[in-house]
């Protein structure tokens, strides 16, 4: 059982122990503040992307013993299980997933690659799937654990911008909603985060970012957001709830016009 507003978990054979947190896509951005922050509060993290040094760099910088780094491609699903094993062993169980991971090139108003939007699917969808579908097996056999998935507010409609992008995140929403509804009564929960605008390496060559955060700003809301009891999906800042109402509100005949 997690303690609201603690880093610290309950065990019925060991006493209280550090949250045990997975975050897959951990060497840049929302990903590597998350897990700075669950370093500093003395957590077991086990981090995991491909640029392996950025992630030894994490590593260092964090409290000693308190950050494993794994390197590890999305694309290779069928890692997952042998992984997900070495990594519970490593950390001595697992208490948190967050899956972070995402991928959101720049594509022009009249691109259309098939190559990219394949990509898009595959990092921000199927191996987000891959990861909680894993996941969601081990904590069923315990009966306990939190699993956080990053989708995004571009998930909520099919803006003109990107479609695979916006097709990746609203899978990705439905499936973690799915997710919940199947794990609850399980002692199992799934919590969906949907950030707005975070000044990270993915927004980098956006010139307008609307109501712009920082990667810690995010991971600090992420982080209370699992630890509390109150909300199952979360929109980071919090008035984007409010705006999405309203876009999701909008005619498809109108919305087609309007330039957003
Ligand atoms: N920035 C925003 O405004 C914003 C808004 C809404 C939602 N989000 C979502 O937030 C999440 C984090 O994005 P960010 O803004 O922090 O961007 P970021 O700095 O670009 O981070 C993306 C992370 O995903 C990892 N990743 C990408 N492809 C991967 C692959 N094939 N295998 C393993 N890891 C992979 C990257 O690691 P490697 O490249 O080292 O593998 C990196 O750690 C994404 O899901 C994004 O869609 C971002």
């Amino acid at each position: 059982m997690q303690h609201p507003g603690s880093s610290l978990q309950n065990s019925s054979s060991t006493g209280s122990v550090p949250e045990r947190v997975l975050v897959v896509g951990a060497s840049s951005g929302i990903g590597a503040a998350l897990v700075r922050q669950l370093a500093s509060e003395g957590c077991q993290v086990a981090a995991l992307a491909r640029r392996e040094d950025r992630l030894a760099e994490l590593a260092a910088d964090a409290p000693a013993q308190t950050v494993k780094v794994y390197r590890h491609d999305v694309l290779d699903a069928g890692e997952v299980p042998a992984l997900l094993e070495r990594i519970v062993g490593d950390l001595g169980g697992l208490d948190t997933l967050c899956y972070v991971a995402g991928v959101m090139p720049m594509v022009g108003p009249q691109e259309y690659d098939p190559d990219l939007d394949r990509t898009m699917v595959e990092v921000n969808l199927l191996g987000g799937m891959a990861w909680c579908a894993e996941v969601a097996r081990l904590f069923l056999s315990e009966r306990r654990g939190t699993i956080v998935g990053v989708s995004s507010v571009a998930g909520e409609r099919g803006r003109r911008m990107n479609p695979a992008y916006h097709a990746s995140k609203a899978g990705f929403s439905t499936y973690l909603e799915s997710l919940r509804n199947r794990l609850e009564g399980h002692g199992v929960r799934v919590v969906t985060i949907l950030p707005g605008m975070v000044k990270t390496e993915m927004t980098r060559e956006i010139d307008k970012l609307v109501w712009p955060i920082t990667p810690e700003q995010a991971a600090r809301t992420m982080i209370a957001t699992w630890r509390g009891s109150f909300w199952s999906t979360r929109f980071i800042p919090l008035r984007w709830c409010l705006v999405m109402a309203v876009i999701r509100a909008i005619p498809s005949r109108i919305f087609r016009h309007l330039n957003i």
